[in-house]
């Protein structure tokens, strides 16, 4: 059975009241439990923190599987602690944004992240999660 990390950073445990005009309506809870649908048969980890040193913690608990997909929040604008983290593990990994960040505003455009992982996914909403899982237990 393959494991998977879905890792959440800060003010995503709010999905679903905050800018939902931004975001969508949609909970982590109802995420998560879009991708349990999407792939029953997965080993899931999906977490989430808004401490950054807990989401270090859980990318480096990630080493040991065979894939991770991280939404890191704002985090991933000027977060170099996580791309570091990110960089020391050697698995497949997705970064996932709900939102386009490079319609948004400009600070958004930078991720500090994205050299860090394999691929990036923004602006489709909640099914950006499972594309990125998808693509995860391709690799
Ligand atoms: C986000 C985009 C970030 O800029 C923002 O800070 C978030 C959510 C997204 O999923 O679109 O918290 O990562």
């Amino acid at each position: 059975m393959s494991r998977i990390f879905v890792l959440n950073g800060v003010n995503l445990g709010t999905l679903g009241t905050r800018r939902p005009e931004v975001y969508g309506t949609m909970t982590l809870d109802d995420i998560e439990r879009l991708l349990r649908d999407e792939f029953p048969d997965l080993d899931l980890e999906f977490r989430q923190t808004d401490f950054e040193g807990e989401l270090v913690g859980f990318i480096r608990e990630a080493a040991g599987s065979d894939g991770l997909v991280i939404n890191a929040g704002a985090w991933t604008h000027y977060s170099y602690a996580l791309h570091d983290a990110l960089e020391a593990v050697d698995v497949p990994k997705v970064e996932v944004h709900l939102s386009n960040v490079h319609s948004r505003e400009e600070w958004r455009r930078l991720s500090v992240i994205s050299p860090a992982v394999d691929a990036v996914i923004a602006g489709m909403g909640p099914y950006g999660y499972v594309a990125a899982a998808r693509y995860v237990l391709g690799r």
